[in-house]
């Protein structure tokens, strides 16, 4: 009988012939994929695993700290954290271009993880989250070059690691079922999908931190108040975007010139194809009015509401 705990069972027993008493690496990025190994993994060897955890400066609010409170708090788990962030922004001062921002960021991460290989010497395996579809798609997959998608933590060519891909039999659904009956919160087993660049795609045009945290500001009401008004399981994703315009608005009695923040949200199976969230029109009011008050230099706030096709899902 296949059950999810018997699942479990198996894995873990798998997991510890495999492993025996070497080391296993894995790079936790906070998304469902890589918690859910990480948390099976160390169910199954403990110490022996070692995640790295890159912040570089382009996640949501609190979220490096969420990502640390529950692995290394609430699991135990040996985790480092690398603090990247300046070394991301100096490589992506002056650059405006989207393509070129996810190269550097792809290839940043890289060279974050060269200079830990002294430190990685020692692991023998890497865990990876790949899933079924990951397999699946890699197969047929055409000409998806219309957006080059870096997975976060791409690992320098020249490591050399055996690979444990515990996930590769499920689907995406199982893994979250998984990660339930491993005890990962249900706030990461329900998080929405994140691209690897992170707030530096949402940021459009060139990347300052001070760009960088009207984005993050936002995005912390928007998702507030789109989980206040239960509907953060429905809407895929759901996030804010900073292009580079500002307009004439009034405050007090005083005239201002501040930016334009966009709210994107979208309803999807898989990402390829998307619909605009019908967000009822008083929670957009909210989420409006609290941005508008709460985070400087914002002065209006305008709703995406155009399908993929023709727009993306991303606005770079
Ligand atoms: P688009 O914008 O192409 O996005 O409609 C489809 C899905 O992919 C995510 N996305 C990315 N994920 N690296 C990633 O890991 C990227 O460079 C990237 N660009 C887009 C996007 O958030 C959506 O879920």
């Amino acid at each position: 009988d296949w059950t999810m705990a018997n699942f479990v069972e198996q894995e873990i027993e798998t997991i510890r012939e495999q492993v025996g008493d070497k080391k296993v690496l894995c790079a936790l990025s906070g998304g469902v994929d890589s918690s859910v190994v990480a948390a099976l993994i160390h169910k199954a060897i403990g110490d022996q695993l070692t995640c790295i955890f890159v912040d570089h400066g382009l996640l949501r609010k609190d979220e490096g700290d969420m990502v640390m409170e529950t692995f290394r708090d609430g699991f135990d788990m040996n985790i480092i954290r690398i603090d990247a962030k300046q070394r991301f922004l100096d490589k992506l001062k002056g650059v405006s271009d989207p393509e070129e921002k996810r190269k550097i960021i792809g290839n940043e991460f890289i060279y974050v993880f060269d200079d830990e290989a002294d430190r990685l010497k020692e692991m023998d395996f890497l865990a990876q989250g790949t899933l079924y579809t990951d397999i699946v798609e890699s197969g047929t997959e055409t000409a998806q070059t219309i957006k080059s998608h870096h997975n976060v933590g791409g690992l320098p060519e020249d490591m050399q690691f055996e690979l444990i891909e515990p996930l590769s039999t499920l689907f995406k659904d199982e893994v979250r079922e998984l990660g339930l009956e491993l005890g990962v919160p249900e706030g990461v087993v329900w998080r929405q999908p994140f691209p690897g660049p992170g707030l530096g795609i949402r940021v459009l045009g060139e990347i300052s931190e001070e760009k960088l945290e009207i984005v993050r500001e936002s995005d912390a009401i928007l998702r507030d108040e789109i989980k206040l008004a239960g509907l953060d399981r429905d809407i895929w994703q759901y996030f804010t975007v900073l292009p580079d315009i500002r307009s004439v608005g009034v405050m007090g009695d005083a005239r201002t010139y501040d930016y334009t923040i966009g709210i994107r949200a979208v309803t999807s199976i898989d990402g390829m194809t998307s619909d605009w969230a019908r967000i009822p029109w008083d929670v957009l009011e909210k989420i409006s009015t609290r941005m508008v008050n709460e985070v400087d230099q914002i002065n209006r706030v305008v709703y995406d509401v155009t399908s993929k096709p023709p727009a993306t899902i991303e606005w770079e």
